[in-house]
């Protein structure tokens, strides 16, 4: 009997054309799909949020592409357009917005266009952020109101209006925080104390909001990069003097500053049904100091 059977399998395996396996299609699970969702990513005139806009368009996600200027945010989604329509067959529908994130009357303005603009809000990431060195000693405290203003408090803003917006509609929103590795484990050798501070505060935000709004499927994870070449980084790699590359490099296990890019996967992921059980997590790129 079993001979029978090995028989009967290495036939079948035999006449098996081999054309399908040899195929090229892009398949994956289809939780990971964002069609039909709709992305609100915050910081995405460039950076990680555009590389964020970018990852849900070729999703299949339609988006809002906040910044602080109206400029920068539609020369994202022009960018961001060409990008998706060369290499995938599709034209993703992304609208721009200028926001300053640290502006409640903003924020709120802002939301109630988006909803009307779409119709229905699934997702939100915010990305909008700034960094900035100072020794703590001699710490200007406008810069330090400054820097939890658009990232602890930018980020709650945002946070607040999506959270009541999915809270009245009963809609199971998933909210993604931009924090950093900086929320855990303090940088060297440059001084950041109230970036830290902010991106602290950031990612315990996440879970306290995490907390309260779990039971209502409303799923909230902070998303905490290492070193990602950004604008952001070049900045300020020109300013501090680029020779702290290579400290930085000695700190991280895989030798290398990551391509903004490389955290597509990771978003599209946290945004998608795939990650339906994530929920009050923080996604942190390793440091050796942590
Ligand atoms: N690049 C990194 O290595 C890294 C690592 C960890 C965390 N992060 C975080 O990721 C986020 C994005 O960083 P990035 O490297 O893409 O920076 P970036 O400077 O390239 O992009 C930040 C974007 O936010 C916008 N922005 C700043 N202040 C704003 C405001 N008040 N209102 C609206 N928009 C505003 C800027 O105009 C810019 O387009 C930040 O929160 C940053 O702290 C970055």
């Amino acid at each position: 009997m079993n001979h029978l059977i090995r028989r009967a399998t290495s036939a079948t395996v035999l006449r098996r054309p081999l054309q399908p396996l040899l195929r090229h299609t892009l398949m994956t699970l289809p939780a990971f799909s964002l069609e039909g969702k709709t992305c609100v990513v915050t910081g995405a005139g460039r950076g990680l949020g555009k590389e964020f806009l970018t990852a849900f368009a070729k999703s299949g996600a339609r988006g809002a592409c906040i910044d602080i200027a109206l400029k920068n945010s539609q020369s994202s989604i022009k960018h961001i357009t060409e990008h998706v329509q060369s290499t995938t067959s599709h034209t993703p529908e992304l609208r721009a917005y200028a926001c300053d994130v640290a502006s409640e009357k903003q924020v709120q303005d802002t939301w109630e266009s988006i909803v009307s603009d779409f119709g229905q809000v699934d997702v939100l990431v915010t990305a909008a952020g700034i960094v900035e060195n100072f020794e703590a000693e001699k710490y200007p405290f406008d810069r330090w109101k400054k820097m939890l203003d658009v990232n602890l408090n930018g980020s709650f803003l945002f946070a607040k209006e999506a959270g009541k917006y999915w809270l009245d509609h009963g809609l199971k929103g998933n909210l993604i925080l931009v924090s950093s590795m900086s929320s855990m484990v303090c940088v060297r050798p440059q001084k950041q104390a109230a970036y830290n501070a902010s991106k602290a505060a950031v990612s315990l935000m996440g879970r306290s909001l995490a907390t309260e709004w779990g039971s209502k499927g409303i799923r909230v994870n902070s998303l905490c990069p290492g070193y990602m070449k950004t604008d952001l980084i070049i900045d300020l790699l020109e300013h501090e003097g680029n020779h702290i590359e290579a400290n930085w490099v000695k700190d991280i296990p895989m030798g290398r500053l990551a391509h903004p890019s490389e955290l597509q996967g990771t978003i599209v992921w946290m945004a998608s049904d795939a990650s339906s059980y994530l929920n009050g997590s923080d996604i942190v790129s390793f440091l050796c100091p942590l």
